[in-house]
């Protein structure tokens, strides 16, 4: 029988769960039975009671839950050191599958270990951007939750109002906000900062992104590239240093007259792109705020610390790299369709039938029937014995 179990999350910070109570119920429904590690759940704002409502039993001992399993749910399969993470892959039943954001690129011997084990791995993060799977888009969701929660934090931080105010002792400015990079996050950065009332301002090497950010009701800051500035897939390429040198210099001009910047660009699977240097943070007006979510790949400005809030030359900084899981609940509901979206497609009478060769799926698996069936991680792991 087809047996979820749902795991609690160990990483540092990490609040949510990967099924919450109305998935539980649907996936009941095509036959699965729901067990909950004991504590999951809590920090994320869902009780025992609406669990059991839907159909979840919870069980504390780990090692029952490893032997009544054959589907693990996580959010995060990383925990708080490599060998808790390792303690937790290691007696995952042979045949068995784990689902979760597993930063596979990063640690490619967790993925090694969970071939050798004969565990059936789903990376979260490489669910493809493809309409059919949207629904299961995880990433996407995620990222939709840290741009909302970065312009709030931002809000938080400045000494300024965002909306134009009217007030008995007169009028009061909107704030100025310049988000860069208008991708998921960047355009739910844009879309909370107008619902505050800021005027906003955005950038992006895509001039196809320019409708959308208007539509929005921000204005669209053209950066006047000629070289390619899309892949196939939709992502952005990686462009010349003569161009963001170019870039920089725009962006120089913008922060003088500039109080929030969200910066979210990206290339994906590369080191993200420096776009606010110090001699630019230094021209800020103190008091400014930048919220780089790019902080884990690197950052967008280079005084940026991954994890951290920091205060230079009177500009707060923010480069936390957790803020869906601040975001514990709604992150967990959202999360947990994905997931349970995904499951959708893989259930077959009751049971988790695994098809490589589909898009999604294909897309999606990491490790199946012993080995690796992602290339990228194939050729990381060979570069990396080859330099041992
Ligand atoms: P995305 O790929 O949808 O968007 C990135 C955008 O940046 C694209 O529109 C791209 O064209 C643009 N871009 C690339 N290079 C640029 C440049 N030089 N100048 C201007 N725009 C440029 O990515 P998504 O999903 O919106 O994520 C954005 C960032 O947020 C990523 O670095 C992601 O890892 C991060 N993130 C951070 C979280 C946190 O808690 N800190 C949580 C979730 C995502």
């Amino acid at each position: 029988m087809l047996t979820i179990a749902v795991l609690k999350d160990t990483a540092p910070g990490e609040r949510r769960i990967a099924l919450v109570p109305e998935s539980v119920k649907r996936l009941t429904r095509l036959g699965a039975r729901i067990l909950i590690q004991e504590g999951a759940g809590a920090e994320a704002g869902f009780t025992r009671e609406e669990f059991e409502k839907n159909g979840a039993t919870f069980i504390a001992d780990y090692d029952q839950l490893l032997q009544e399993g054959n589907v693990f749910l996580k959010a995060q399969l990383v925990c708080l050191t490599d060998e808790e993470t390792l303690k937790m892959i290691d007696p995952l039943p042979k045949g068995s599958a784990i689902i979760g954001f597993m930063n596979p690129f990063k640690y490619i011997h967790n993925v090694e270990k969970l071939a050798e084990k004969g565990v059936t791995s789903l990376a979260m993060e490489l669910v493809p951007r493809i309409s059919r799977a949207q629904r299961m888009d995880a990433l996407s969701a995620m990222s939709s939750a840290a741009g909302y929660k970065a312009v709030v934090m931002a809000a938080a931080s400045l000494n300024k109002f965002f909306p134009l105010m009217m007030t008995a002792a007169g009028t009061i400015s909107p704030a100025k906000v310049l988000v860069i990079g208008a991708g998921v996050a960047g355009l739910q950065a844009i879309a909370t900062a107008k619902r505050l009332g800021a005027k906003v301002f955005a950038f992006d090497t895509r001039p196809v992104v320019k409708e959308q950010v208007e539509s929005l009701g921000a204005s669209f800051v053209s950066l006047e590239t000629t070289e390619e500035a899309e892949t196939t897939g939709g992502y952005a390429t990686e462009q010349s240093e003569d161009f963001y040198r170019h870039e920089q210099a725009i962006v120089a001009e913008h922060l003088q007259n500039t109080d929030v910047v969200i910066t979210t660009a990206q290339i994906f699977g590369k080191r993200a792109p420096l776009l606010i240097t110090e001699e630019m943070v230094e021209s800020m007006r103190s008091g400014s705020v930048i919220v780089d979510l790019a902080a884990e790949a690197g950052g967008n400005c280079e005084l940026t610390v991954s994890g951290k809030s920091v205060e230079r030359y009177g500009v707060s900084i923010h480069g936390e790299t957790d803020l869906p899981g601040s975001l514990s609940y709604h992150a967990s509901e959202m999360y947990s369709r994905n997931v349970t979206a995904l499951l959708q497609e893989m259930i077959v009478d009751g049971e988790l039938a695994i098809d490589p060769e589909d898009d999604v799926v294909g897309g999606t698996l990491l490790t199946h029937a012993g080995k690796i069936m992602n290339k990228h991680v194939r050729d990381l792991l060979d570069r990396d014995k080859e330099e041992k």
